[in-house]
């Protein structure tokens, strides 16, 4: 099956998002290009978080690549959409271990911190990587997901 992956960025992540564009669609994966599609200093990195964590939330994509200056901004407005579990992740480790361990299926890089070989290397980590399914990782992850239905507010 060939892997949906949706990738967006703001400015910061803009240029690298453009060579990456091309990179992924040479690969063997549809890509859903999610904007921004032209440089706007002034365009909010919450909005293209916005936009991968919808499309991996609705089905529309398996997997969301979201770039901004250092990956963090994006990172904490997509983890604030049910069902993401976006990193930010700059070594290959936590890229590939992240969806083994934790089903993590957005993957934040930061354009003014890595290069583009770097980058493509913690994508085909990330993208290649398939959750375990291991007793101890679904444990796990269900107690996240109580988290995420209000576990941590005094919810059930
Ligand atoms: C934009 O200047 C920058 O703040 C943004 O790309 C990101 O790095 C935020 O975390």
């Amino acid at each position: 099956m060939t892997l949906t992956v949706a990738l967006a960025a703001d400015h910061g992540g803009f240029d690298l998002k453009q060579q990456l564009l091309t990179w992924l669609q040479n690969q063997e994966y549809k890509v859903l290009d999610l904007g921004a599609h032209e440089l706007n200093p002034s365009d909010d990195y919450s909005d293209f978080a916005q936009a991968v964590s919808q499309a991996v939330a609705q089905g529309q994509a398996e997997r969301g690549i979201l770039l901004c200056g250092s990956g963090v901004g994006t990172c904490v407005a997509a983890n604030k959409v049910a069902v993401i579990r976006a990193c930010l992740c700059h070594d290959t480790y936590s890229a590939h271990q992240g969806v083994e361990h934790v089903d993590m299926n957005v993957l934040c890089l930061g354009a003014r911190v890595i290069g583009l070989e770097l980058a493509k290397e913690l994508i085909t980590a990330f993208l290649k990587a398939r959750f375990s399914g291991e007793e101890r990782h679904r444990r796990r992850l269900k107690k996240v997901l109580s988290l995420e239905k209000g576990a941590g507010q005094g919810g059930i």
